[in-house]
């Protein structure tokens, strides 16, 4: 090679290496995101008397800053804070703990230095906590829940894993205007269509037939999908003005059930009852009469499906037009019992009632 071409070749190897340590230098030097984690309690949170307790093991014990404490690896990802908001397990979650929760995640998601936001949550009622906040929250920024399905002291504990990867998820631009979502086990599933699909196994968490929206791949999100159904920023539902959400209850399906919890329901003056019926959500002839009066009464009536999966279609197992009936889309009874209750706090006119499962 003749001395000018070398001479050119060092000279670009130069410029190559100056670049790589601009760059580099850049990386190191970006600021970390403000990610704000609101403890609730669960498992997350658990202890156990020894370190294979998976079961039977002390729920909502541990505090938010021992959580973070806990996790010392946080500090390369994020500026993070805690707020202790609940201690509870899950099972223990009302509406008004979601209506207290909501606001206090759109207080800080208003402040500019607030980047995301991290809710750690039992695994038991995870799923309907974030599909409220899926129709509650009026940010585009992220809201990442996270639980464990081991408590903290047990062997291989599942928790810091995941609460290391809901703070990455929730502190990047990745994350952005998805909707909330769900980071466990390594997967990222979005508020709408997750659920808990097993009682004890780390992966119970799933999007059964639609899937997850991505996956966390040594701390960082990998996404291959987004949610196609309103939420966040594009709801229609305000909870600053909500001083209680509509009474709401759910009348599950199987052979023989009959009509007394419909009928028990009604008597206890519910403003909705969505109906887990067996199949294509269907409804027993014994059952109908009661459902029917229900309607009469002004009580508004989601036919779900017990199923887990796949939509319930309107007028097929039941004449919805004649019944003034609402169907479920494909939202499991549990979260359109959360859909219908917010969608009461604005109509009970139940074609406006309609098209809100048909768009969230
Ligand atoms: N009691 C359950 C709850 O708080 C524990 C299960 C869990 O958090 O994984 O949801």
């Amino acid at each position: 090679m003749n001395r000018r071409r070398l001479g050119f070749m060092t000279v670009v190897s130069l410029l190559v290496l100056a670049t790589h340590a601009t760059l580099a230098g850049q990386a190191a030097q970006a600021p970390l995101p403000n990610v704000v984690i609101l403890a609730t309690g669960g498992t997350i949170a658990g202890t156990g008397t020894t370190s294979t307790t998976t079961v039977g093991y002390a729920v909502a014990t541990v505090g938010v800053q021992s959580l973070i404490d806990a996790v010392p690896e946080l500090k390369r990802i994020a500026m993070v804070r805690g707020e202790q908001v609940f201690q509870i397990a899950s099972e223990n979650m009302t509406c008004d703990h979601w209506l207290k929760l909501g606001r206090r995640v759109n207080e800080l998601l208003a402040q500019d230095e607030v980047d995301g936001i991290v809710i750690t949550h039992g695994t038991d009622t995870l799923e309907e906590t974030a599909y409220f906040l899926n129709l509650a929250v009026t940010s585009a920024k992220p809201v990442v829940l996270v639980g464990a399905m081991r408590p903290s002291t047990a062997l291989s504990a599942d928790g810091p894993m995941n609460l290391y990867d809901a703070v990455s998820l929730a502190g990047s631009r990745e994350a952005v205007g998805r909707g909330v979502l769900v980071c466990m086990n390594d997967q990222i599933n979005g508020a709408r269509d997750v659920t808990k699909t097993n009682t004890s196994d780390l992966g119970t968490f799933r999007s059964r037939e639609l899937g997850p929206l991505g996956s966390m791949r040594a701390g960082r999100p990998a996404f291959y999908r987004t949610s196609t159904r309103r939420h966040t920023t594009q709801s229609e539902f305000d909870i600053r003005e909500i001083r209680e959400l509509p009474r709401v209850g759910i009348v599950y399906g199987y052979a023989d059930y009959g009509s007394a919890v419909i009928e028990a329901l009604t008597a206890a003056g519910v403003k909705g009852i969505v109906h887990a019926g067996v199949g294509n959500g269907s409804v027993s002839l014994d059952a109908r009469p009661a459902l029917v009066a229900a309607r009469v009464k002004g009580i508004v009536v989601v036919r779900s499906s017990r199923v887990g999966s796949g939509a319930v279609a309107r007028n097929g197992e039941v004449n919805d037009d004649a019944f003034d009936f609402v169907v479920a889309d494909d939202l499991t009874p549990q979260k359109a019992r959360i859909l219908l209750a917010l969608a009461l706090t604005k109509t009970v006119d139940t074609r406006e009632i309609q098209r809100m499962f048909n768009q969230y």
